[in-house]
């Protein structure tokens, strides 16, 4: 895979699972990596093993829920860096609840963190790129549960099938700008966000078709190809990373 010195690249969410591990992928890769999350002190610690690999990287403190906070992120990496090339929408929780009880709150909190801040980033993101002259890439974390219903998920569901749709309707628009938008459909990967249940873990890791849970490193990889040159042609899709489990 192509080198990525010279790009400077968000992650949001970059703190904790799949999105600390594309840190250090994209950064063994050589790119400037941003690693936005509003854990600081997880940023932190993602920072000093950065910092060991390339020492190319910043943490920034972000809601990726809020617009401004987003904006103004965009705004820093390109004033600070000098150039922003890639986004990695990523950042996202989970709310689990019958939908008889998704009241308003439970149903906004979920589609703020895991829609609205696709959209900020897509939004702001692709108009710094396009004042730059950048031709950049914008990676969107979507599910598998964006293309089928999972119970209790009323609100994750309807998040994550809007991603689905957001990287196809972005691709189309921005493709005469030279900015390609993707996603990555994860199926259930071995991070924080599962819960430490070891039953539950074990109920979800079955229907997989090799029967484990998936490393964030294997989503990593799989985003980190979509920032390089040789991803050039995979415009506007969704590619799931989930041993199988839609087949
Ligand atoms: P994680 O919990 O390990 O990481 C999520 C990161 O996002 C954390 O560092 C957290 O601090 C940050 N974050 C959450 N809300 C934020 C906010 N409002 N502003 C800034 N940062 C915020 O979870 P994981 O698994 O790495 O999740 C990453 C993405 O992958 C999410 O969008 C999730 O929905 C998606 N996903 C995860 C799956 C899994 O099985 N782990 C399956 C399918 C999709």
């Amino acid at each position: 895979m192509s080198d990525l010195t010279g790009k400077v690249i968000i992650v949001k969410g970059g703190a904790s699972g799949i999105g600390k591990e594309t840190v250090l992928q994209l950064s063994g890769k050589g790119a400037t990596v941003i690693i936005a999350d509003f854990n600081e002190e997880a940023a932190k610690h993602v920072l000093e093993e950065v910092e060991s690999i390339s020492g190319k990287a910043a943490a920034y403190k972000i809601d990726v829920s809020n617009g401004d906070d987003v904006k103004t992120l965009i705004d820093w990496t390109a004033d600070t860096f000098g150039t922003f090339n890639g986004l990695f929408n990523n950042a996202g929780i989970g709310l689990v609840k019958p939908l008889l009880e998704m009241d308003p709150e439970s149903y906004h909190k979920v589609i703020d963190v895991d829609q609205h801040s696709v959209y900020y980033g897509i939004y702001y993101g692709a108009k710094k790129m396009v004042e730059l002259g950048v031709q950049g890439t914008i990676v969107n974390t979507a599910s598998i549960y964006g293309s089928i219903a999972a119970t209790g998920s009323f609100n994750y569901n309807a998040a994550k099938a809007a991603v689905v749709m957001m990287s196809k309707s972005a691709a189309l628009e921005l493709a005469e700008h030279g900015i390609r938008v993707v996603g990555v459909a994860p199926g259930f990967i071995d991070t924080p966000i599962l819960g430490d249940a070891p039953e539950v873990k074990a109920a979800l890791a079955e229907q997989h078709m090799r029967g484990e849970l998936i490393k964030p490193e294997k989503v990593a990889s799989v985003v980190t190809f979509l920032f390089s040159d040789e991803a050039s042609a995979v415009n506007g899709q969704t590619i799931p990373v989930d041993d199988g489990f839609l087949s």
